[in-house]
């Protein structure tokens, strides 16, 4: 369950490819600029986005807290660029954490409210709150810069895992 020094534990690796997967989901947002989503993924998927964004702010938090208990306890850096990683590793979690509370703040602040899976948190005939807005329309421009580092990311692992093939890929699978 923990993470060791040789690898990362089972609960690590849960949340990291099961919020992979509905980061991905979420991505399909961008579909929306496509025909204003009147197509099948639109109607279909994208639909989900803020609730599947609402488990996601809960994910995020859980993750930091678990991160934090496994500071000590994690598959070593090679010390060449062990800050390098630190950096981009902590952008990703920025931009995990920040992605949903942006989304909530869109909603709020618009007066749309917040009702994930029916749910109403908010109701949706609220007053508009003008600097939640504000700062909400960060979104997009968040949602950009954590497709660039995903792809950079992912590049970086399959760089590890094909080309210098020194086993770091292997220890989140
Ligand atoms: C990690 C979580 C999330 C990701 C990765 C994400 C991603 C995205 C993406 C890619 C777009 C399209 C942006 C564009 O076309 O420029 C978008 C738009 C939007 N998202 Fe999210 N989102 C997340 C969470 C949420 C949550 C929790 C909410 C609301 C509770 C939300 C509400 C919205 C709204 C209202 C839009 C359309 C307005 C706009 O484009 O600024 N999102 N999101
Ligand atoms: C939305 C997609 C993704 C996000 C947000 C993400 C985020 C992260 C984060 C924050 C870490 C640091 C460890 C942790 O605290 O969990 C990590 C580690 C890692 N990720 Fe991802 N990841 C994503 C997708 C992927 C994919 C698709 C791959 C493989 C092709 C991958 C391969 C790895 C590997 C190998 C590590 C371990 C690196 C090390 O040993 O330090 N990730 N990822």
């Amino acid at each position: 369950m923990n993470d060791s020094k040789e690898r990362y534990g089972g609960i690590t690796r849960l949340f990291h490819w099961g919020m992979g997967l509905l980061i991905v989901w979420q991505f399909l947002k961008f579909f929306d600029r496509i025909n204003d989503g009147e197509h099948w993924v639109g109607q279909n998927l994208v639909s989900w986005h803020i609730s599947i964004g609402s488990v996601l702010l809960v994910l995020i938090v859980l993750r930091i807290l678990w991160a934090a208990t496994q500071r000590n306890n994690r598959p070593e850096q090679d010390p060449a660029t062990a800050l390098l990683v630190k950096a981009g590793h902590g952008l990703l979690y920025l931009a995990m954490l920040l992605l949903p509370v942006t989304g909530v703040m869109i909603m709020i602040g618009n007066g749309f409210g917040w009702a994930p899976f029916g749910m109403e948190i908010v109701a949706g005939d609220g007053p508009e709150i003008g600097w939640m807005a504000t700062l909400g329309s960060m979104h997009s421009l968040l949602a950009w810069s954590l497709l660039i580092l995903v792809i950079g990311h992912v590049g970086i692992a399959l760089l590890h895992h094909f080309v210098k093939k020194d086993g770091v890929l292997r220890r989140m699978l």
